[in-house]
């Protein structure tokens, strides 16, 4: 058999038994600005919406402001009406903020099946050191996914306010710490809009941001990536950050980025505009060793090899 013809074996194979080449598993973070009812009877906002969450094992959306509480669950409808192939359920944090007239909420959104959410929990004013460190307290999960080779992780979810982004970013090692004791894990990952660009954490701060400093933390999107959608700001706001060596082998190099929906779905400034002027970022997880991928491109692999 010539090679050529292997190869429209192995394709031929591969394709028949259902693996997907690229089967990470996809966590993702989105600032959605001021998401409530307004943005989910725009149709276009919706669509890209939808478009954007469903690349997702696990999405992170901040800034809901959803007071009718119709809009996540319009959004959750679609979901399952667009992807034929997932089906999506959330859970949703409390309404976040010092004052009753600025609230905001942290929802993950997750596809069922890929990921179980085994425990959550609600900070509120109570982490020792700075008792009010936060204007809106991490809605903490931890979940379960037998897709992953880590299987289970703790998210940590954070939108600081700009102004006190530097004190609320370093209070995070704290949350860690307790994250630690509560439920025994240091797999914990970081996620959200942390403001930490541009003015709101100056240089010479950055070493007193224990998140930072701490070597043990790996921070996924770098100072020099962009997640805002506007020409005329360059700014890492929003940032992934892992705990410990197990968690960063678990991830697939190179796969920690800022989303360019503008660009990936041809909007103009101005369309995009009107879904957020964030990015997402997002960050890929190597896939199981027991999923498919592993044992079932073996064996294919090995057919290739025979045939030739
Ligand atoms: C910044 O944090 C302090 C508490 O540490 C709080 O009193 C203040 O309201 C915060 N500022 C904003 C704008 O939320």
């Amino acid at each position: 058999m010539s090679s050529s013809s292997s190869l429209l074996l192995l394709l031929f194979l591969l394709s028949l038994s259902g693996v997907k080449l690229i089967s990470g598993f996809k966590i993702c973070a989105f600032n959605v600005q001021s998401f409530g009812d307004s943005k989910s009877r725009n149709t276009e906002v919706m669509h890209t919406l939808i478009r954007i969450v469903s690349r997702c094992d696990v999405c992170l959306l901040q800034e809901v402001r959803d007071t009718k509480q119709k809009a996540i669950p319009l959004l959750i409808t679609e979901l399952n009406r667009y992807d034929s192939q997932n089906q999506y359920d959330y859970v949703a944090s409390e309404r976040l903020g010092r004052t009753p007239s600025y609230q905001e909420q942290y929802v993950f959104v997750f596809r069922i099946g890929s990921v179980t959410v085994t425990d959550q929990y609600q900070y509120s004013d109570m982490l020792p050191g700075d008792e009010d460190a936060f204007s809106r307290e991490p809605f903490i999960i931890r979940l379960h996914t037998p897709k992953t080779a880590i299987r289970n992780f703790v998210l940590v979810p954070q939108h600081t306010t700009p102004t006190n982004a530097t004190k609320e970013i370093d209070a995070l090692y704290d949350v860690f710490l307790d994250v630690k004791k509560k439920w025994k894990t240091e797999m914990v990952m970081f996620l959200g809009d942390f403001n930490a660009d541009c003015g709101y954490v100056a240089k010479k701060n950055w070493q007193h941001v224990r998140l930072y400093s701490n070597q043990a933390f790996l921070w996924l999107i770098g100072h020099t990536e962009d997640t805002t959608v506007r020409q005329t700001t360059t700014c890492a706001y929003d940032r992934i950050v892992v705990h410990g060596e197990a968690f960063e082998k678990a991830i697939v190099p190179q796969s920690a980025q800022p989303f360019n929906f503008a660009k990936e779905y041809g909007l103009t400034e101005e369309q995009a505009l009107d879904v957020s002027d964030h990015y997402p970022v997002e960050v890929e997880l190597k896939a199981g060793s027991e999923h498919l991928g592993g044992h079932t491109l073996l064996i294919l692999l090995m057919a290739f090899f025979i045939s030739t």
